[in-house]
């Protein structure tokens, strides 16, 4: 991939000119033109995105895509489908788009076409998912498999978590699921207390079969279930590995032969796709996890394809860019009107901050503008009672997706009513605002005395124009999840693309994991710790004697 620092293009410089005054022009202004919904929205499907509620217009947008195209981005996208080795700091294609490649043409990675080992491994799913749904898969006393267990973390969990969650409503009545991630003992000793040795799979997910949590969990899942069976021969029945580490899944105890793999061409916090999405086939049926896969695709298909004019995940890259580097935002709410969704936000806190949280450029060199924005988000209504107060009334630019679905999964009474009224109306409060002489003339109509209305009156001015994009699906189905999913994941790949960063790498994380390492045998020997700083020593002092006490 090209490596172009985007300030040093046209279009960044005529963005700069734009944005001092699109810092202050009001959006609700921008409604003047009566076809600006027509022309900043994109329906693809059962996906209408809605970005007309954005300090954008024709001049902006068209600068934007000037971005994208000075930056190279359509070779990129054409880079990552054909299997090139954009991951540069680890030298690996990234090809999640062939995992749900549904037109099974071939995808080539050094020559070999990938996708006759991907339908090997989405064949062996299928059989095992439908083992265990149709309670063919028997655990050691004989009785078919109830609880699901995923021992994971990171992108080895966050998403098959969010994906069952969104899609319960697909869930087998039979079967139950459950997560541990955390290396806190109190994750998996929770989940024990629920679940019976007998009737539970785990399954062990790990792209390395080597993270320090994930191991820790699966060796206690273990001794538990020994604890109970008695049998090391039992274990084949009740414990599944997915990873691509062969060799460390049979030095754990699993025989390989109940292992699925996927390949270093499968980034973590891209993974639900491939073998890690098991756990979700086992609940929801492989027919609906292949509908998930089915969405992504043509998801796919869009971003690969559309006008990038017309280009859902190009343009939500281009106005979170726009956001971002011009006008000043440093974080981004991802807000879902639907409960089942309510992991959404968290699994893309991940997917975008592991990408996008880069410093350094593709050239090795220091990033001269701003990365990755903050992502953050809870389901409303509920935020709406939380922190919503400082997007409307706060001093940071907050731009935040609304999304929703027209048809709920519930329909109890009018609560999708009320709940899709809360969507429409944030936006549109987001962008109006109030104005003093509205709250004055409101205060004045309810009879308040002009003491009260001088006192009180600013404190009810909304500024308004806080960006917002709406996304309203017809419906949350394994089909539309998985757009919503590839969606998010392009617009990613873009930011990245035009930040000039990689973002399929996660040095990041590395450190501390290493301090972790090093720590550890500190905490069980007798001696004062004088190895660090003096905050750390204090601490790790602190804590050896209050276990002591
Ligand atoms: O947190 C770093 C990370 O490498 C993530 O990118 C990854 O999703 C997670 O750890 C889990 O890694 P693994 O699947 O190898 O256990």
């Amino acid at each position: 991939m090209k490596a172009i620092n985007p300030t040093s293009t046209h279009a960044w410089k005529s963005l700069t000119d734009l944005s001092e005054e699109f810092n202050t022009i009001q959006i609700k202004n921008l409604f003047a033109d009566s076809d600006r919904f027509q022309k900043y929205s994109i329906q693809f499907e059962d996906v209408l995105v809605d970005y007309s509620k954005n300090r954008v217009s024709d001049d902006v947008k068209q600068q934007l895509l000037n971005l994208a195209s000075e930056c190279g981005l359509q070779e990129a996208i054409e880079a990552m489908f054909t299997g090139q080795t954009i991951n540069g700091t680890e030298g690996r294609a990234v090809l999640h788009t062939a995992l749900r490649n549904r037109s099974n043409t071939p995808v080539f990675v050094d020559g070999e076409d990938v996708m006759p080992a991907i339908n090997g491994v989405l064949a062996q799913m299928k059989s095992f998912a439908d083992q265990i749904q149709q309670g063919e898969w028997l655990g050691y006393t004989g009785k078919p498999i109830k609880h699901l267990v995923n021992i994971g973390i990171g992108g080895s969990d966050l998403g098959p978590v969010m994906v069952t969650e969104a899609l319960k409503p697909y869930q087998h009545a039979d079967l139950s699921i459950y997560f541990v991630s955390n290396v806190d003992g109190t994750h998996i000793a929770e989940t024990l207390k629920q679940v019976d040795p007998e009737t539970t799979l785990f399954f062990i997910a790990s792209k390395t079969f080597t993270t320090q949590e994930t191991m820790t969990n699966a060796h206690s899942a273990r001794r538990w279930f020994l604890a109970h069976a008695q049998d090391e021969a039992a274990v084949a029945k009740h414990f599944v590995a997915l990873s691509t580490n062969a060799q460390a899944v049979a030095a754990f105890g699993i025989d390989t032969a109940n292992m699925f793999a996927f390949w270093d061409w499968v980034g973590g916090r891209y993974s639900l796709w491939s073998a890690i999405g098991l756990p979700i086939a086992c609940a929801i049926g492989f027919d609906n996890f292949e509908a998930l896969l089915a969405g992504a695709h043509s998801m796919d298909q869009h971003f690969r394809t559309a006008e990038f004019e017309e280009n859902i995940p190009v343009i939500l890259a281009l106005v979170g860019l726009w956001n971002t580097n011009f006008l000043g935002a440093t974080s981004e709410a991802i807000l879902p009107y639907d409960q089942y969704l309510h992991r959404f936000a968290a699994y893309f806190q991940q997917g975008n901050m592991e990408s996008n949280g880069k410093y350094v450029a593709r050239d090795g060199g220091k990033v001269n503008y701003a990365t990755g924005p903050i992502i953050w988000g809870e389901p409303g209504t509920n935020g709406q009672h939380a922190f919503y107060q400082l997007i409307h009334q706060g001093t940071h630019l907050i731009p935040c997706d609304f999304i929703a679905p027209a048809i709920s999964h519930n329909p109890v009474g009018d609560h999708h009513p009320k709940l899709l009224s809360n969507f429409f109306a944030q936006t549109e409060a987001l962008m109006n605002g109030k104005s003093l002489e509205e709250v004055k003339s409101e205060m004045e109509k309810a009879g308040k005395s002009a003491e009260a209305i001088e006192k009180i009156a600013p404190h009810r001015v909304f500024e308004g124009n806080r960006p917002t994009n709406s996304i309203l699906v017809k419906k949350i189905t394994p089909y539309t999840l998985g757009q919503l999913i590839a969606m998010y994941e392009h617009k990613i790949f873009v930011q990245g693309v035009i930040w000039n960063i990689y973002s399929f790498d996660q040095w990041g994380v590395e450190l501390g994991k290493v301090l972790a390492n090093a720590i550890l045998p500190e905490l069980e020997s007798e001696e004062a710790v004088t190895s660090h700083d003096a905050s750390t020593n204090g601490l790790i002092n602190a804590y050896k004697s209050f276990r002591k006490e």
